[in-house]
């Protein structure tokens, strides 16, 4: 029964973009459109978890979690997920987060000037490096959208940031739209989820990530 699988369980998920201030009126962001996060949480839903989803700025409405928090730039998204990530039995990491931001944002709007204009950038923390590597951390799971290389880069970035599962798509075909194709890649290897609608991928991703974290579970129990 779908319903109660994750029944009892606390999970955090990150959606959306981040928007990282330049100036009063102007910022850096992605295209990310939070439809993605936004299906893994109504899919964890449907499987009854408990969700704090917490969501960059989209044009969508949130589905009815049991707590929604809407955060503007990435060190606004780590602050709130530190916060809830003591809560959380699993991680999914789902926000396209801004990798860079302003090294100082300038109060009034930027002047235009006949000159080109420098900006300077300092890279964001990475949210979900840090909750992966917590002495005793949530079952994470992150998500990767590359451009080329996809399962390359994506299992690299598997290793480098310790993730029992990553989800690898597409950039170009994933962001934005309502479809996309899903490659999961855990200890096991790797598995396809063939092009569909977003909300019946994250439902075959929230059954994934219910197995592996049972057998996880069910391990720790005999050790
Ligand atoms: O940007 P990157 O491809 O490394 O993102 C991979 C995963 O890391 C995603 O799950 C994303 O949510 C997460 N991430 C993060 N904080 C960042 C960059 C990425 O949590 N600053």
């Amino acid at each position: 029964q779908a319903g109660t699988l994750l029944q009892g369980k606390n999970i955090l998920v990150t959606a959306g973009p981040t928007y990282e201030a330049i100036d009063a009126v102007r910022g850096i962001t992605n295209n990310s459109s939070g439809k993605m996060g936004y299906a893994v949480a109504k899919a964890a839903l449907e499987m009854g978890a408990k969700i704090t989803l917490i969501s960059g700025p989209t044009c969508l409405s949130p589905p009815t979690v049991d707590k929604f928090i809407s955060v503007v730039s990435a060190e606004e998204m780590l602050h709130a997920v530190q916060a809830e990530v003591s809560q959380a039995d699993i991680f999914i990491s789902v926000a396209a987060v801004a990798d860079y931001r302003a090294a100082s944002i300038k109060e009034q709007k930027l002047k235009k000037l006949p000159a080109n204009l420098l900006i300077e950038l300092t890279p964001n923390p990475d949210i979900l490096m840090t909750v992966s590597t917590l002495p005793n951390p949530p079952f994470c799971v992150g998500f990767a959208a590359e451009t080329e290389n996809l399962e390359k880069n994506a299992a690299a970035k598997r290793n480098k940031k310790k993730l029992p599962l990553l989800v690898a798509n597409l950039a170009q075909d994933a962001i934005g739209s309502d479809e996309n194709e899903l490659i999961l890649l855990d200890d096991e290897g790797k598995h396809v989820l063939p092009k569909a609608a977003k909300i019946e991928q994250a439902r075959h991703l929230m059954m994934h990530i219910h197995s592996l974290y049972s057998k996880l579970k069910k391990n720790d129990e005999k050790n």
